[in-house]
């Protein structure tokens, strides 16, 4: 069932009633607007948000995998005209995974960040501390929104390297006063990294309980 879960604007002007931008989760019966929106983003965009260059037949089967799940998605409704934005996340074991798009149309008014927010409550549902998202580390603009949002942002300073980089985002309450307590957005190529890192913190946290005998 669709559901509009945020309005944006009403404008009331000379008693006249304009449609309002909102935002939903998305129906079979968005299929082709979310097709055509994923076709109409230029190629270095297609790059970031899916981490290639992808096909008409790739972009058909996300839209598949987005429609059998569309709780986990959002989409931006622009009056009269196609899909303004498109929010999912993806899930594989405790991996999140999040895509995000705007139409080159809209950018520039706060949908980019409204649709993370929306993820990072997602994710905060989920009791997801990292979220992940593809070529990060060759997204300056995303990185600025998710930095201006409060959240921590793991990316590499280039492709050949793995070390992170965690510049902290500014202070948030609603995301945790303490860089530890805030969620993380990463760069996909780095999960493996961050696995293992967190993988020995909790051995080590581990060692530490042994009882001494
Ligand atoms: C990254 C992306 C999602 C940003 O979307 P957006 O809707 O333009 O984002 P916003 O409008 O929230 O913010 C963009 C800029 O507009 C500014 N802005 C936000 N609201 C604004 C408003 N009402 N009026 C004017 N400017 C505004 C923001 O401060 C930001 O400024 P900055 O460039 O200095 O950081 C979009 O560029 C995109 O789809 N890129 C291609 C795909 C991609 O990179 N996806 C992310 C990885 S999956």
């Amino acid at each position: 069932m669709k559901y509009f879960a945020i309005a944006f604007t009403t404008h009331a002007l000379a008693g006249k009633v304009f449609a309002m931008r909102c935002a939903t989760s998305p129906t079979k019966d968005d299929f082709h607007a979310l097709v055509e929106h994923f076709l109409a983003l230029s190629p270095r965009d297609r790059i970031l948000r899916f981490g290639r260059l992808v096909s008409a037949a790739d972009i058909c089967s996300t839209v598949e995998s987005i429609l059998r799940n569309p709780r986990d998605a959002l989409l931006v409704h622009e009056p009269m005209r196609d899909l303004a934005g498109v929010m999912h996340m993806s899930y594989k074991g405790s991996i999140a995974l999040l895509g995000l798009s705007v139409a080159s149309w809209a950018r520039g008014q706060g949908i980019g960040s409204l649709l993370l927010q929306r993820a990072v409550l997602f994710a905060q549902l989920r009791e997801t501390k990292i979220v992940y998202v593809r070529k990060l580390s060759s997204n300056p603009e995303m990185r600025r929104l998710a930095q201006r949002m409060g959240l921590n942002v793991a990316w590499s300073p280039n492709a050949s390297c793995t070390q992170l980089e965690l510049p902290l985002g500014t202070a948030n309450p609603f995301l945790g006063r303490r860089g530890e307590d805030r969620l993380t957005l990463a760069d996909k190529f780095l999960c493996a990294s961050i696995n293992s890192i967190a993988l020995g913190s909790a051995r080590k946290s581990a060692d530490k309980q042994l009882p001494l005998n």
